[in-house]
């Protein structure tokens, strides 16, 4: 029984999908109705549900969390997938206080209030998979997002830690994926924004496998931290990205 949120498109659908070929009834949280609708077509004949609420609204997400151990029966794994950097500026002194605002919004409290509506039921059961969405900037930086956006994944990496150790004596393990860039239209349109052809051919070249990644290969790292056979993982901070955060 695993909870996705904002999954109705990019890396989330990816993950919802491969968790549930591999058995799970998965919930998927995102506020977009028409993306659901797609994603709706894509996953069907799987056990997916969807649920619309918007993650940047703290009376929402409470009670999609009810709405959710009520038709799951229990939530086992929870992927903390919402979040991203918004198109707010990459220079520095170009993000506003609001830049600052909305992306911390997202990438942070959507994270710390799905995990406080979550946990008290996974501390009962005494079993649980928290899998976090971290990110290669939040680890070494970002070659096209900003500050913002770096210390936002840098506090879910942190937070990731923390809860490792608080909840381990309970049999939840915490984890996070830290993608470097992985190819879904959204990071396409970004990079042909912010870098030339040749910068963009640069930063592959840079990238010890030579390409970029792929939203399978994070539905795969995932999978993996939130299986059972997982158990004794825990606070690790899993790079996906090619071995780029070696060389750049
Ligand atoms: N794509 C990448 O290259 C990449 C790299 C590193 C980390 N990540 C991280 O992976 C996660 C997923 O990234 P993505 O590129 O698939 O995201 P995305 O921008 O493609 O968004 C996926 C979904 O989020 C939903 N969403 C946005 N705001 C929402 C809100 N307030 N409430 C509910 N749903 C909302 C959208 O409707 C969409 O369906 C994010 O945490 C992102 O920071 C992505």
């Amino acid at each position: 029984m695993a909870l996705v949120t904002a999954g109705a498109a990019g890396l989330g659908l990816g993950i919802a999908e491969r968790l549930a070929r591999e058995g799970a009834a998965v919930m998927v949280w995102d506020r977009d109705e028409a993306a659901i609708a797609a994603a709706r077509d894509a996953v069907a004949g799987l056990a997916v549900q969807f649920l619309a609420v918007d993650l940047t609204d703290p009376a929402a997400i409470g009670e999609a969390a009810r709405i959710t151990e009520e038709r799951l029966g229990r939530i086992d794994v929870v992927v903390n997938n919402a979040g991203g950097s918004l198109h707010t500026p990459q220079p520095f002194l170009e993000e506003t206080e609001e830049d600052w605002a909305r992306v911390f919004a997202l990438n942070v409290d959507a994270t710390v209030r799905t995990l406080r509506a979550v946990l008290p039921g996974m501390v009962e059961r005494r079993y649980g998979r928290i899998v976090n969405l971290g990110s290669k900037a939040g680890r070494f930086g970002s070659l096209f997002a900003g500050a913002n956006y770096a210390a936002s994944k840098g506090a879910v990496q942190s937070m990731t830690l923390q809860l490792a150790q608080e909840f381990g004596p309970f049999g939840i393990t915490c984890n996070a994926v830290c993608p470097g860039a992985i190819l879904t239209a959204r990071v396409d349109r970004l990079l042909s924004e912010r870098k030339t052809p040749d910068e963009r051919a640069a930063m592959v070249a840079g990238i010890p496998v030579r390409r970029h990644g792929r939203v399978e290969d994070i539905a795969a790292a995932v999978a993996f931290l939130a299986s059972e056979e997982a158990g004794f993982v825990s606070g690790a901070m899993l790079d996906v990205n090619g071995g780029q955060a070696m060389v750049a």
